[in-house]
């Protein structure tokens, strides 16, 4: 076979996976996260406008003006910072594509990535994609917090680039201010740039506040901020991201975005434009959304065998299923896609070298009637387990 694969060990994702068997188990899917509700009728409102007005053709390729305007208000709003829409943000397909084109733009062959397992799953072949390797540190369960003396052993010469991701995806945890100072101070005098994937900036719960790389002096100037329009207006299938960065990080970025998608879907971006404009608070509620989704659904579970650990923030839930079996986690949830027909999303495949734990990821973006009916089917699924456990010989 002449054609070599530059990611031989790469297969399809998880939650596509996990998306997929549900369908063919007919499964109600709590996995993937994506909204199962509507987005806001004047957004659809908004695009169907645009689209009639003939917004139609190529976007600039940095994103067009209204929209980075609009991203300035809102940075201006949340994080107490100016920042110019012509050098320091570049609209891209979903924060995927940023966290792409941030990668290929800071490192090249024979560098190393430092990135905090459980990682997303796209960090990692985007690094081995521009030549160079991940050094891969865990945050170990249940409370997934960073080890700063770790990352401090791990750093090389070879260290070009650390990427963070708060809140954190799939652990629901989020960075503190001392973590922020912290990886300032691992990086001070280092040729180290940042990447901190903030799509879940909005979504942290009991009154606690995002610590934005954007908000701290040292850090903004050698970082990428990755931000998500799929997760703040509950339209993932839009795929409208954007990066913050300083010029000259944004000047290397968009290198990489103009020859990858050039520009994104026009009518989205003046569609979103025109939204923020008419509406500009209107992601304001989403913390308290998400709040009570969570509660609704750990409250459910709770007591059930399927223990919901504390979750700080982003889309999802994490529940032990230690008082139920002690399998790993791809088996168990290929059981609970079988038995209990709900589809959940292991947490092994976001590491390099999966401890032992017995943790599986929920997604609460979901409408109360799918939460009410997957805690029901879960904690039947539960009590069949723990009936079965109770039989006499077994
Ligand atoms: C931690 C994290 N980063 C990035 C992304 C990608 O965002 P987008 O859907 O805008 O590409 C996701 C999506 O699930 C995520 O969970």
């Amino acid at each position: 076979m002449h054609f070599k694969s530059k990611l031989p060990d790469v297969g399809t994702t998880i939650f596509t996976v996990m998306s997929r068997r549900a369908a063919e188990e007919n499964a109600l899917n709590i996995g993937q996260g994506f909204p199962d509700y509507p987005i806001d009728p004047r957004l659809a409102a908004a695009l169907n406008e645009v689209i009639a007005e003939g917004r139609n053709q190529y976007a600039p390729m940095e994103g067009t003006i209204e929209l980075r305007e609009q991203i300035c208000k809102k940075l201006a709003g949340c994080y107490q910072r100016q920042f110019d829409p012509h050098t320091d943000i570049t609209v891209t397909c979903g924060g995927t594509e940023s966290l792409y084109d941030a990668i290929q733009a800071a490192i090249g062959p024979g560098d190393e990535a430092i990135i905090f397992d459980p990682a997303y799953d796209s960090y990692e072949p985007a690094v081995r994609l521009a030549g160079a390797r991940c050094i891969r540190i865990a945050l170990a369960p249940p409370a997934f917090r960073f080890d700063w003396d770790e990352v401090r052993r791990a750093l090389s010469d070879r260290t070009r680039l650390i990427i963070i991701n708060s809140p954190q995806n799939p652990s629901c945890t989020v960075a503190s201010q001392d973590d922020l100072d912290a990886l300032a101070a691992c990086i001070r005098d280092r040729p180290i740039t940042v990447i901190a994937d903030e799509v879940y900036e909005h979504v942290l719960f009991d009154g606690r506040r995002h610590h934005s790389v954007l908000t701290h002096p040292e850090l903004r100037e050698r970082s990428y901020a990755v931000f998500s329009f799929g997760k703040t207006l509950h339209a993932t299938g839009w795929r409208v991201g954007y990066c913050v960065a300083p010029p000259e990080l944004t000047r290397e970025l968009r290198k990489v975005h103009q020859f990858n998608t050039f520009s994104i879907a026009s009518p989205l971006q003046y569609a979103i434009a025109r939204y923020l404009s008419n509406y500009p608070d209107a992601w304001q509620g989403l913390a308290a959304f998400f709040q009570a989704k969570r509660d609704l659904l750990s409250g459910l579970l709770r007591g059930s065998g399927l223990e919901p650990l504390p979750a700080a923030g982003t889309y999802f839930q994490l529940v032990d299923y230690a008082a139920l079996s002690q399998e790993d986690d791809m088996s168990f949830s290929d059981r609970l896609i079988r038995e209990a027909k709900v589809a959940v999303i292991p947490l092994s495949p976001f590491y390099a070298q999966p401890p032992r734990m017995t943790l599986v990821r929920l997604c609460i973006a979901k409408r109360e009637e799918t939460l009410r009916s997957a805690a029901e089917r879960l904690t039947a699924f539960a009590r069949n387990c723990q009936g079965a456990r109770a039989l006499p010989g077994r």
